[in-house]
């Protein structure tokens, strides 16, 4: 088993490693006093895994209470989050109770935000069962619903208590979910890992599951220790994302989060002027991961998309560029050049033959 500490306002371990998931109990039992625990899953993931943690736990001195709603991004909201507080409310969970958050992203940040207003905010767990989960979601404390008026607007930051990857878990994920995890972890390689970059861009590295999920979470360790509430150097983790939400946007949403952010991330390198060199390179990975590379929606429209990004602020967006794999800068620049900077990304795509 692999151990990361976090060291945020609340510190942390996350544990990876095979056979977790039915020592899940166990490990949290080690960090929290048996008590009452609200196990929230979405119906998906409750059958496949929701009889085991819930054995887990009570074999672990838990008494634990269930709550599973419909998988999807659509349940993110304010409705699903009230069914799951009067969930907790009629369970008398009090203060000193526990949330496990068993799923991927949807239920770490619905779980993760109830947990953190319920009783003005209780401690909760994170069993991430998706790729993109285990390597981003899962830890740093970002938890939210979405809203009418855009995705993940209503949130707060709640650290975990503890996060538990069972890789055995991600390896039996269908291979469009691996590819969309996939896609957060070659950012965090081309952000500041070459050798993640180097094992993930010929793809067949599911054998180095485990490594690719502690090397990318060692990374967001750091960066959320300097900069656990987002006002500075946690933007970095943004790469490919202002990109990749304008082209999410695009798609009616009908496009998975890190297909979109994987095209974002060869779009930052083309305006960024990167040699084409770096640009294949970036889009080979992609394609040795089964994640698309191209964008099929207009200039104007993209820009106009990403206008909606809540990472704008004022007038400015503070775009992440890559200056080699590894080595990204910020660089603050005013919305108005958002335009100037697809077209030459769609440019580049028809000169690449992307
Ligand atoms: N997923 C980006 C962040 O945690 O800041």
């Amino acid at each position: 088993m692999r151990t990361v500490h976090v060291n945020a306002s609340t510190a942390y371990d996350v544990l990876i490693g095979e056979g977790l998931i039915d020592r899940s109990g166990e490990l949290t039992a080690k960090v929290i006093n048996p008590c009452k625990c609200m196990l929230v899953t979405d119906d998906t993931v409750e059958e496949l895994y929701g009889d085991r943690v819930q054995i887990s736990f009570s074999y672990a001195g838990f008494e634990v209470v269930r709550f599973a709603f419909p998988a999807g991004e659509a349940s993110k909201n304010l409705d699903t989050l009230t069914e799951l507080l009067n969930a907790m409310g009629e369970a008398k969970l009090s203060r000193s109770d526990l949330v496990v958050a068993l799923g991927g992203g949807v239920v770490g940040d619905l779980a993760g935000f109830a947990a953190a207003i319920y009783c003005r905010g209780i401690r909760f767990v994170q069993l991430p069962t998706t790729l993109l989960a285990a390597v981003d979601s899962s830890v740093g404390g970002k938890t939210a619903v979405d809203m009418p008026f855009g995705k993940n607007m209503v949130g707060a930051f709640h650290q975990p208590s503890l996060v538990v990857t069972d890789t055995d878990v991600l390896r039996d994920l269908p291979p469009e979910q691996l590819s969309n995890g996939a896609a957060e972890a070659i950012k965090c390689g081309v952000l500041n890992d070459p050798a993640l970059f180097a094992l993930l861009e010929g793809g067949g590295w599911r054998d180095a599951i485990d490594e690719v999920v502690e090397r990318c979470v060692a990374y967001k360790r750091d960066v959320v220790a300097g900069d656990e509430f987002d006002t500075g150097n946690r933007a970095f983790l943004n790469l490919g994302h202002t990109f990749g939400h304008a082209i999410e946007v695009c798609s009616g949403l009908g496009m998975l989060h890190g297909q979109a952010v994987g095209i974002g991330l060869w779009m930052a390198a083309a305006t960024a002027n990167c040699p084409d060199a770096l640009i294949l390179r970036l889009a080979g990975a992609l394609r040795a991961n089964g994640l698309p590379t191209r964008c099929a929606y207009p200039a104007a429209k993209l820009a106009e998309a990403a206008l909606s990004d809540k990472k704008r602020s004022g007038g400015t967006v503070t775009l992440v560029l890559p200056e080699a794999i590894g080595r990204c800068v910020l660089k603050k620049v005013p919305v108005a050049e958002l335009p100037a900077r697809f077209e030459r990304a769609l440019a580049t795509q028809e000169a690449l033959g992307l």
